[in-house]
């Protein structure tokens, strides 16, 4: 596994390849756990050469405090990295992606006026800026994301289409520690005892798909709102159930679109996502 921390020698690397073998590329924040290795283990097999970035990109952080608690552990995701088989990791520092401030303002519409986007003012305007210039140094045929950030994967879809970029976005699945947390990097900053009480999170979800044939939207939504506050270590920012392709909320449970349950809460200063397929 090589490692690189310039774009020139990204770069260079990357034009000694031979040619005709596809590059798939699995973006990260660092301070990686099984979720992020499950991406490397899909664009492994899927091809010959996997390129990591990490980068804690400052511009999708809306929170000054937030960006500087983010936790940063490179020599333990090099060696996870190392062991799952990576061909080459990226983890450029600021000035490498950021020569000069990226002004670029890009519009996503509704996509961008709901769930994070609403909570997070500019979070999705730094994804897409990091995100196209990743795309635009490493140009992979494929790149892998979670589910788990569910309205960043619309958003990324929905940037590949207006710039008209050649790479498949692939999605990937929700991976869950055995309490049934949704493995994030965020996690690393819970104690254990607030850990063991953010599953309620995902018991809640995995409740209400079980109830979504019984409640209405509004009374499922109301219900997941409770039963996460009650928990003296939460607190619910939002909880919205919608339409899976246009992210706006669904009003009536017989509408036949696949409906999705989002929420994010705190969980002492440390603030977590989720979702849920109902349907
Ligand atoms: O999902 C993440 O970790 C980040 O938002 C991403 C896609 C790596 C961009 O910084």
């Amino acid at each position: 596994m090589k490692l690189v921390k310039t774009v020139n020698d990204l770069q260079d690397y990357l034009h000694r390849l031979p040619g005709g073998k596809t590059v798939g590329l699995v973006p990260t924040m660092g301070a990686l756990h099984r979720g992020h290795i499950s991406l490397v283990k899909r664009a492994l097999k899927e091809n010959p050469v996997v390129v990591v970035s990490i980068f804690v990109n400052p511009t999708q952080f809306n929170d000054p405090k937030d960006l500087e608690r983010y936790p940063r552990n490179l020599e333990a995701d090099l060696q996870l990295l190392e062991e799952a088989g990576v061909t080459l990791v990226f983890a450029p520092a600021v000035e490498e992606i950021y020569p000069e401030p990226d002004t670029r303002k890009f519009n996503f519409g509704a996509l961008e006026t709901v769930m994070e986007g609403k909570h997070r003012p500019g979070h999705f305007n730094g994804v897409a800026q990091v995100v196209s210039k990743l795309f635009d140094l490493v140009k992979p045929d494929k790149a892998y994301f979670g589910q788990k950030d569910f309205q960043q994967l619309a958003i990324i879809k929905n940037m590949v289409q207006q710039l008209g970029l050649p790479v498949e976005i692939v999605p990937c699945p929700i991976v869950r520690e055995k309490s049934g947390l949704a493995m994030s990097s965020r996690n690393e900053l819970l104690s254990a005892e607030e850990r063991k009480n953010a599953a309620v999170i995902s018991e809640t979800l995995f409740k209400a798909k079980e109830l979504a044939g019984q409640k209405s939207v509004q009374e499922l939504a109301e219900w997941m709102r409770e039963t996460i506050n009650k928990n003296p270590f939460l607190h619910v920012e939002y909880i919205e159930i919608v339409d899976e392709t246009s992210l706006q909320p669904v009003n009536n449970r017989n509408e036949e679109n696949t409906k999705v349950a989002c929420v994010a809460a705190f969980c002492g200063k440390v603030r977590l996502i989720d979702n849920m397929v109902l349907n």
